[in-house]
Formats: C-alpha cells, structure tokens, sequence
C-alpha cells in the first residue's frame, strides 16, 4: 500500500466518519490487525501483477489460487508460494478457509463468481467490471450488507497522488469555475483472450473505466450520459481461439453531464495506435485535461500509470509540473488496499458505489449508442472523494 502522511491519513478517516470505520460495523466478519486470507481466482495475464503485490504485503496472507485452466492456478502457486490451487470456484470456496476473493477472471464471469463467493461469506474485491449491468452489481451490494460483507471493483486510479492533487486543485479554486474536461485510453487491443472483444467485453469496461472512474472522482457523480460506440474490426484473431467475430464495441465516445454546467468527454478503443503500447511504459503526454476560467491542468501519462499534474494558471502561465512521482501508486494495488483496509478497519479511498456508478454509465452509454438518446442516470456516490 501507497505510505501515506498524517495528514493524508486524518483526511481519509475524517472522510470516512468513524460510523464509517470498517470496524465499526457490527458483526464485521474481519477482526482488526489480522492478517487478511486472500484466495486468487484468475491466474492469467493480471495475475502475474496482483500476486506479486499481494505476496509483499504485511496484511495479506495467500491462501489459494484457482483457474478453470488448472495448469495455471498450480503454476502460480508454486511461484507465488500459495499453498492450495484449485481448478474451480467450488473446489476453491470448500477448501481451507480465506476471507478475501480476489476476482481477476474474465469480464463475463464476474458478476457470477463474485455472488458465490458472497454466498459462501467472502469479502470480495472484483476486477473491473464487477458485474455485467448496473442491477447485478447492485444486487451484489445489497446481498453482501445484508451478510454484513464488503465488496469492492477496480479501477484503483483514486488513490494515486496525482488525483488527490488534481481534486484539490479543482476544490481549492486554483482553476477557476471549471466547466470542461476531456480523457483518453486507447491500443491495438489485447491478443491472449477472447472474452475482451465477446458479448459484454468491449473497451468501455476494460479501458474507459478508468477514465470514467476517474472523471466522475474528480468532477463528481454524471447526471447524464450521451454516447456514440462503434465496432471497427469485425474480426479478430486471439491466442485462446484463434479467428472470432467482435460482438462488443471497440471504439466509444462518451459525453458526462455532471450538473452545475459540469460537462466532461471520455474517449477509449481496441483500434488506437500507441507508441507507447500496452504497458504504456513511456507515456509523458496529456490524457486527461480540465479547464476552468482560470487555468488549466494535464494528467501526464495514463490515470493508471500517472506521471506528474501539470498545472497552467493567470497567475503562472507557464505550466508547471506537480506530483511529478511514478512510484508510490500502481494499478494492481486494489486487491493489496483492500487487504491492509480489512485489517487494520480504515476505510479506503476507493468505494464500491463509485465502481456501480462507473458500470452504470458504461450501460448508459451503450444505450444511447444504440438509441441515440441522452440516458439519465440513477446511480451516485459520495464526493468529493478527496478533500
Ligand atoms: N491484462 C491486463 O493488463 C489487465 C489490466 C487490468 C485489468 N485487467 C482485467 O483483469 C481481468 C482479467 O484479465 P486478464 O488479462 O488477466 O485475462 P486472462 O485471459 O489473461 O486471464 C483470465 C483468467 O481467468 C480464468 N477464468 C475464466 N473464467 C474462470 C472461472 N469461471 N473460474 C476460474 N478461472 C476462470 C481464465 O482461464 C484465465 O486464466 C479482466 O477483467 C481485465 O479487464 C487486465
């Protein structure tokens, strides 16, 4: 987990209130300063970064892995030093007892195996999406209350630095009466597995999530959404099978309306050459810029891989650069946050109604597409996020 200063500590448990301290909450099925059991399920592309993460944590205890590919869940196993591996989420929730399930399986099959694992009384952090459609994830909020749970989705892109320095910087009025924003993700698209291009796949939940996620974080919950989303290679060829026919979009524009005159634009694709590629290893330039009446701002590099905040005012023409540190947030670190906040009863930054509005708006958005109509929106969270 990012180390945190005193100040940064006392804002998040303020923000949280102490009836929010996870510990407060009676009958919380974690007991505070534990070590936190953690099963894995999911062993390829995503897991090699989790398990490292997870596997230094001081919080998180590796329990067992698990991949319908069983070569897989024993290969990272035997790396990791898990000591169980299983071939299936039956097998896996019958086995020596863990409290969190981390979900890094395909897209599609998220919303199922997050139910389960409520069901058998996990904790779950899920991998974006956190389920298919807005009622799903909903439904999955409501059952693990009711079992006095916790589940939480990526993106973790609210707890880098560089996001609680431009959510400050938009509070304090550095910018003016900010009026507009603009994000963009895109690459040539992944080639080990199919599911991304397959029926709810698509570019929207696995790379305009983070735009979203972080747009909503620092302008505040979207009212509304209009969107136009388009397929533009009907076929594609994947490692796990071979020629497949592209059902979800690989191309999306989406326009927010966040109240007060607020409106931001969110751009993502499977069909945008990136010099900088996949990894985004390198990307120094501006993804996502807000401007008000009195300044300007630029996220340099990926929100999920950020770089500094450069910041152009009335008072200060010249852009400067701000936060300029890569190394204290990385995106793999949710399931690793997640454990430490488990532990030790503080609430994270990172809340399961941001992730549910963020599903929300990816709908939306593939409806208006559809209907070519403004969708209203139902969903909120509690913002600002930072103070
Ligand atoms: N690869 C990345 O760079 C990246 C980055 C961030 C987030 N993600 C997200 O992580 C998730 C996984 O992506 P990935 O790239 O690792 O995909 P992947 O295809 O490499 O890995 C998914 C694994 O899940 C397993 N699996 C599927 N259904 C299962 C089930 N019912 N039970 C057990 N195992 C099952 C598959 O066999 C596979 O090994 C997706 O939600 C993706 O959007 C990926």
């Amino acid at each position: 987990m990012n180390p945190i200063s005193r100040h940064e500590f006392l804002q998040r448990t303020a923000m949280a209130g102490a009836g929010l301290l996870l510990a407060s909450i009676e009958g919380f099925a974690v007991a505070q300063s534990k070590k936190i059991r953690v099963g894995v399920i999911g062993c390829g592309s995503v897991s090699t970064q989790y398990l490292p993460h997870l596997s230094r944590s001081s919080h998180a205890e590796l329990v067992s892995t698990c991949d319908v590919i069983y070569e897989r869940a024993k290969q990272q196993a035997a790396t990791y030093n898990v000591p169980h591996h299983y071939p299936h989420i039956d097998a896996m929730l019958a086995g020596p007892a863990f409290d969190l399930f981390v979900n890094l399986t395909d897209m599609q099959e998220h919303g199922r195996l997050n139910r389960q694992a409520l069901l058998a009384g996990r904790h779950v952090w899920s991998e974006k999406p956190m389920a298919n459609t807005y009622s799903e994830g909903k439904a999955l909020l409501d059952l693990a209350t009711s079992r006095r749970l916790r589940i939480w989705g990526a993106p973790a892109v609210v707890n880098s630095p560089q996001f609680a320095f431009m959510s400050r910087t938009i509070r304090e009025g550095t910018l003016g009466n900010v009026s507009s924003a603009h994000a963009h993700y895109g690459h040539l698209g992944p080639t080990w597995s199919a599911f991304f291009y397959e029926k709810d796949g698509g570019s929207l939940p696995d790379l305009g999530v983070y735009n979203l996620a972080t747009l909503t974080g620092l302008l505040g919950p979207a009212t509304s959404v209009m969107a136009m989303t388009s397929i533009v290679t009907p076929e594609r060829t994947v490692d796990n099978k071979g020629t497949i026919k592209v059902e979800a979009e690989d191309n999306a524009m989406v326009l927010m309306n966040h109240g007060h005159g607020v409106l931001s634009h969110v751009q993502c694709g499977f069909n945008y050459f990136d010099p900088y590629g996949h990894e985004g290893k390198g990307q120094e330039k501006h993804t996502i810029t807000v401007w008000g009446t009195h300044g300007t701002m630029g996220l340099v590099g990926y929100d999920w891989a950020p770089f500094g905040v450069d910041v152009a005012t009335h008072a200060h023409e010249t852009p400067q650069r701000f936060v300029p540190d890569p190394r204290s947030y990385v995106w793999q670190q949710g399931a690793t946050v997640i454990a430490d906040s488990l532990a030790t009863g503080a609430e994270p930054l990172i809340a399961v109604e941001h992730a549910l509005h963020v599903l929300e708006i990816i709908e939306a958005a593939r409806e208006s597409g559809r209907s070519g109509k403004r969708v209203n929106l139902r969903s909120t969270f509690r913002w600002p996020m930072v103070m």
